[in-house]
């Protein structure tokens, strides 16, 4: 595996007895037995016992069967039709609104962040890839901010034969029934018919549903003939999307290499169903959240990223823990924090406060571009007396960083492991996303929980449309 990630944990390590880490290898083992079960079962399509109820283990497969079907049957194969459909949407359009929320928004999001320029929007065309700018909607009821994408994309005096203005919309939901999803595609879709005219083909063609395979949106886009419509399908819980066209779709309109992505998933979903412990990220993993928590109490799980371009990969994270395990009153806090910006706002706490955390550090090894050196000043500008550190690189002083922090943990026993990734592109990303996927469904087995549904966010969606529906 080429820029495989890896994951490291010895001074977390030290925290665990051997007696707890030997003893977790049959529970640890038959977990992972029963996650590639319910593999077998989901493939067979046989019932599902009541108590494996959702059962959505289709996620684990996907990205290898994607890959043997684009390799099958080319541009026929649903990566085929995703990559078509994206290059109409990245040459003609130099806008595109995504909307959905929860996993049908994280993931690409976390995407977007991890590898576009943190300026794409903006940057001219030709440096940001000769690809469309990014806007995500649909994931909050915020006035202000639908007001101010509404106005940018300009539906009342922009001209829709400026390139530079010409916008599209992918939306995205599951169920197709998110009121917040719901409501902002109607605002967008009759802003863009205004934009092109509602009789004009832009405004079919620049609309991309991607949903279930029944629902309101599967037949709105049904009725309304948009070309394209994608889908999440059965079996694909929300938040383990991100391999579908959910992430997939705005990923390659975006330029990134789909299938690198797949390959990385694909890689580590084979590590982890054959390699032993020590030599699999997700069975590691899971045992050090999962003897930690236990035995010493490490309730709040911080992934702490290195670089600004992880944050919204963490918080994808922070989804995916929290709605797969946090339910029968079990299951750890996850939180993300981006360093060194939060060691000046959480840094005290985890340092000397309650002893009930676990910091994974996320490392990316190489930065993107070339380092930059603290410059070396005449003697009369050095008022800031950084000239002892001139020709240090940014990326030494992040190393620093990162070693002097990891070193004060230690000093007084608070436990941290490293999630290492050599460089941030599409296949380590591919890794990261089903490595943490993985790790939580497996975790979930192993204590017992049902990792897939999200039971207790419906109570707030049904008072909302009562609310609304004035009952
Ligand atoms: O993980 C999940 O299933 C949820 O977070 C959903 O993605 C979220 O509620 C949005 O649902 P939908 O895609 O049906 O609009």
């Amino acid at each position: 595996m080429s820029n495989s990630i890896r994951y490291s944990a010895e001074p977390a390590r030290q925290s665990i007895s051997d007696a707890h880490w030997d003893g977790l290898s049959a529970s640890l083992e038959a977990a992972r037995k029963e996650v590639f079960s319910d593999v077998e079962l989901f493939n067979s399509g046989g019932a599902v016992p009541e108590e494996k109820q959702p059962l959505d283990a289709g996620f684990i497969e996907l990205p290898r069967r994607l890959l043997n079907d684009y390799e099958q049957n080319g541009e026929e194969s649903l990566v085929g039709q995703i990559l078509a459909t994206a290059q109409v949407l990245r040459e003609e359009l130099d806008r595109l609104v995504v909307l959905g929320i929860g996993g049908s928004y994280m993931g690409m999001r976390a995407l977007f962040e991890g590898l576009c320029d943190p300026f794409h929007n903006e940057l001219p065309r030709p440096m940001r890839g000769d690809v469309p700018r990014l806007y995500f909607e649909g994931n909050n009821v915020d006035n202000d901010a639908l007001q101010s994408l509404l106005m940018l994309l300009g539906t009342q005096c922009a001209d829709p034969t400026d390139f530079a203005q010409r916008w599209g919309i992918v939306v995205i939901s599951k169920s197709g029934g998110t009121l917040e999803t719901a409501v902002s595609f109607r605002l967008f879709r009759e802003a863009l018919e205004e934009y092109y005219g509602e009789s004009n083909r832009e405004s079919t063609r620049y609309v991309v549903p991607i949903t279930g395979e029944s629902g309101k949106l599967r037949d709105f886009s049904n009725e309304r003939g948009y070309p394209a419509t994608f889908p999440i399908p059965d079996g694909v819980g929300g938040r383990f999307s991100i391999f579908t066209a959910v992430g997939l779709l705005p990923a390659a309109v975006m330029g990134m290499d789909i299938l690198r992505l797949l390959e990385g998933a694909a890689d580590i979903t084979d590590n982890f169903r054959d390699a032993d412990r020590g030599d699999n990220p997700v069975m590691d993993y899971t045992a050090v959240c999962h003897l930690l928590e236990k035995h010493s109490g490490l309730k709040t799980r911080i992934m702490s990223t290195w670089g600004k371009k992880m944050e919204a990969s963490g918080l994808w994270y922070d989804q995916l823990l929290a709605e797969s395990l946090g339910k029968n009153e079990q299951g750890a806090l996850p939180l993300t924090i981006v360093n060194t910006r939060d060691l000046h706002s959480r840094g005290q706490q985890h340092q000397e406060g309650v002893r009930d955390k676990l910091i994974t550090n996320v490392i990316i090894e190489k930065p993107d571009g070339d380092p930059i050196s603290i410059p070396e000043l005449a003697e009369n500008r050095n008022q800031d007396q950084l000239n002892k550190f001139a020709g240090k690189t940014i990326p030494e002083v992040l190393d620093a960083a990162i070693k002097g922090t990891n070193q004060a943990y230690a000093d007084v026993n608070r436990p941290t492991a490293d999630i290492i990734i050599p460089e941030l592109d599409a296949y380590a990303l591919g890794q990261f996303y089903q490595m943490l996927m993985l790790a939580t469904v497996l975790e979930g087995r192993l204590i017992g929980i049902n990792p897939y549904g999200q039971p207790g966010v419906e109570a707030y969606k049904q008072n909302m449309n009562a609310i609304l529906s004035g009952k």
